[in-house]
């Protein structure tokens, strides 16, 4: 029922599991949904394209193009609520890994804005090697969902590990994705978000700044906007973007442009997330031409910037949220805590700049959640995507809980 009129597209690659896509592809229509499949060269020496055009009505392609017929690969990746790729040959799953981009699947997959599911297929030894196995937790990290392969009986005859899931399994979990995001508490909300840096001018050439680049922020508003959301994200300069076309995106340079649109936007926000790197201090004069070289030492006088999240939190009103961050290098829970206190805040993501792999710039990131119940959690190196759902699911459960007191 969460399927009825949901976009699926299917890319089936080269494994022997391929002959059960066909059936796939009918529960999926007979579900409600809208199916469009796509195939590498290899998929085709195990079902046949004509099956799979007649069951889901529509032509089979599996080149980018077709004599002088171009396949819109942009245009597949945007149409789709969810892409699956069924069976994920080892072969597929390494060139999603690393890039590659040889074939109309591996160009749709690049393309796709949707969430994007893998269902691998392989046997044992393959699926058991070390290669594998970094692929599929690279491919993880960038924020797809693997659905866990079945045991039983392979293609080459052994018992083990490396079966695709069945067609029944693959259909309930893509309902199950959608039931979520259908039943989400957040669904309808107004949400605002801020991420990136700000830049604070010296002059017309030089600011402060700092190292954000704004991914976990956008990370969070994706995961809002597929939960059903409205997202306002204040963004401040960075070369990342997002391309949801439930999210708003208003773009700001310094850290009180970012003050002034935050003040706008929380009027009519329920939550509000502040993930941004704002800067404490801006130059107390900004200088209207270029400063030329001096002697061995220049000052510049700073000011203090406005407090976005404490300015927030002295204007919230009952029934709406207040996410904040801290970034903590010494103390970090007491501070964080405190922090949250201070600026009245009703949760805290505390950030850990200590552990290899998370902070500024990194597809992963470690943090710890606070609330203002008492609740801590302290959440494995997980990649920023899966650090985003983390958080947006107990942001859902403060709503949850708000809603019934
Ligand atoms: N923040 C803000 N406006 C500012 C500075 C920070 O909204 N001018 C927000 C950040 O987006 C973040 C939280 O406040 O959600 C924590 O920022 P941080 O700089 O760590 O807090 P400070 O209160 O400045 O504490 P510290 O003494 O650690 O600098």
């Amino acid at each position: 029922m969460h399927l009825a009129g949901k976009k699926i597209t299917l890319a089936v690659t080269g494994s022997i599991a391929a002959y059960k896509t066909p059936q796939l592809v009918r529960l999926l229509v007979k579900a409600g949904a809208e199916v469009r499949v796509i195939t590498t060269r290899a998929a085709e020496d195990f079902v046949s394209p004509l099956a799979l055009a007649t069951v889901s009505k529509h032509p089979v392609y599996s080149n980018v193009a077709d004599g002088a017929a171009w396949n819109n690969h942009v245009e597949l990746g945007r149409w789709a609520d969810a892409m699956l790729v069924a069976p994920c040959s080892a072969n597929t799953l390494a060139k999603m890994a690393n890039g590659i981009c040889d074939n109309l699947v591996c160009a749709v997959y690049l393309s796709a804005i949707c969430p994007v599911f893998v269902a691998p297929a392989m046997d044992e030894d393959m699926w058991l090697h070390t290669s594998t196995k970094n692929n599929l937790d690279k491919v993880r990290s960038y924020g797809n969902q693997i659905i866990p392969v079945a045991h039983g009986e392979l293609a080459s005859g052994l018992v083990g590990e490396g079966r695709m899931a069945e067609p029944e399994e693959l259909v309930s979990h893509l309902e199950g994705y959608f039931q979520k995001k259908n039943n989400s508490p957040l669904k309808g909300n107004h949400v605002l978000v801020t991420a990136g840096p700000t830049y604070e001018r010296i002059d017309p050439v030089r600011f402060i700044g700092n190292f954000s680049t704004g991914k976990m922020g956008i990370a969070i508003a994706e995961v809002l906007a597929e939960q059903g959301a409205k997202v306002t994200l204040i963004l401040g300069p960075t070369h990342l973007r997002t391309l949801n076309p439930s999210i708003t995106t208003i773009s700001v340079e310094s850290a009180e442009e970012m003050y002034n649109t935050c003040m706008h936007a929380f009027q009519d926000a329920d939550i509000a997330i502040l993930s941004a790197a704002v800067a404490d201090y801006k130059p107390t004069e900004r200088a209207p031409e270029k400063i030329k070289k001096q002697g061995g030492t220049l000052d510049i006088k700073l000011t203090k910037n406005k407090d976005i999240l404490a300015t927030l939190g002295g204007l919230k009103k009952d029934g709406q949220l207040l996410v904040g961050f801290a970034l903590e290098t010494t103390n970090e829970l007491n501070h964080a805590t405190e922090k949250m206190e201070r600026k009245k805040a009703d949760m805290i993501v505390l950030n850990s700049l200590k552990d290899t792999g998370a902070g500024f710039g990194h597809d992963t990131n470690k943090v710890t959640l606070i609330d203002k119940t008492g609740y801590k959690a302290e959440l494995p190196l997980m990649s920023k995507q899966a650090v985003a759902e983390a958080i947006v699911n107990h942001i859902s459960l403060l709503r949850d809980a708000e809603k019934t007191i």
